[in-house]
């Protein structure tokens, strides 16, 4: 095992097969010695050369993605991670009791009064399937905020387009093609209320680590914009605001799954100026009231914060 400077303890070196253990052998050894590397810089930085379990596991959160938390929780503190985690699958007063968060992401404060220019036209699409869930409570609250602010809104739910998959054909690189897409379905006439917009909303939940797939199949169809020689038929100028949400009651664990879809906007000159994360959403009725509502609903707090970024990306 030894091919680092640092020395293991018997239980670092037990934390280190164990954490190692949870991937397949394909994948095991490259990880594994990246997690030896970042241990050896943390305990130059520290000016140690003996690591104990704790340095592991630091050194192995520095090389995955933070959508490992589960994991290095249940390894910190078993207890700790079934109380917070399983418990509200099974108890109502656990369920009721996850701490429900939304994180407005660092942002510039805009201007106090609506500018004297034409409203701005706001178009949300929410790629949640589940009506009136978290992610659709989101957006619709950072629409009515939009909306006070002056703003002209509309929301699309992306499950209810009848959007295919892009099949790779790669007309839209061809310079004389003059569509967006060959692909004659809804999304012909989204890609028009795009174009048309000064600011977009796009929300999404978790599913399986990343976002889920109607966020994705969407994203892919994007690429039309782009055209021969990598010129894109979108002009710089658009804003956006990016809403994720998620079932593990931590704040930033898929927050750089949030930052992927800021940064494929990016490349599609769309600036990302506000971002939500919102987590919380699991256990008993998975997110949901009695009524199959968002438990958003129930923390006002929190949702004040979306109609805030809402109320600003309309105001910028
Ligand atoms: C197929 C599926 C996979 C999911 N995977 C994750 C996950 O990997 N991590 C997580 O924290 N939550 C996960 N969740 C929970 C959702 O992210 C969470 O309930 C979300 O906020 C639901 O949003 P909604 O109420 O807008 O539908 C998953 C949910 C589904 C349906």
């Amino acid at each position: 095992m030894k091919n680092t400077a640092v020395a293991l303890s018997p239980e670092a070196n037990a934390m280190l097969e164990r954490i190692a253990s949870i991937w397949p052998p394909i994948i095991r050894q490259g990880r594994r010695g990246r997690i030896l590397r970042m241990l050896d810089l943390l305990a130059q930085s520290r000016k140690t050369k003996k690591a104990d379990t704790q340095l592991v596991i630091e050194a192995a959160r520095m090389v995955v993605p933070k959508s490992y938390d589960p994991l290095f929780h249940m390894f910190e503190d078993m207890e700790g991670f079934k109380k917070r985690m399983l418990e509200p699958f099974v108890s109502e007063e656990a369920y009721t009791s996850i701490p429900v968060r939304v994180r407005r992401w660092p942002h510039k404060t805009p201007r106090k009064k609506p500018p004297a220019c034409p409203a701005k036209r706001i178009v949300a699409f929410c790629a949640s399937p589940r009506a009136h869930g978290n992610t659709d409570l989101l957006v619709d609250e950072a629409l009515r905020g939009a909306h006070d602010a002056g703003a002209l809104t509309e929301k699309i739910m992306l499950h209810k387009l009848h959007m295919d998959f892009c099949i790779g054909c790669r007309k839209c690189k061809d310079p004389g093609f003059e569509k967006i897409c060959v692909i004659r379905d809804d999304m012909e006439a989204v890609y028009q209320k795009i174009l048309d917009a000064d600011s977009l909303i796009i929300g999404f939940p978790i599913y399986t680590g990343r976002e889920c797939a109607q966020l994705s199949t969407f994203l892919d169809r994007w690429d039309g914009y782009e055209r021969y020689m990598l010129k894109s038929c979108l002009e710089p100028g658009r804003t956006a605001m990016v809403i994720g949400t998620w079932g593990y009651p931590c704040i930033d664990t898929y927050d750089h799954v949030i930052e992927n879809i800021i940064s494929i906007l990016n490349l599609h000159k769309v600036e990302a100026v506000e971002a939500l994360s919102a987590c919380g959403f699991e256990g008993l009725r998975h997110g949901l009231d009695e009524k199959r509502k968002g438990v958003i609903a129930r923390h006002p707090k929190e949702l004040k914060k979306a109609y805030a970024a809402g109320r600003a990306l309309a105001l910028r």
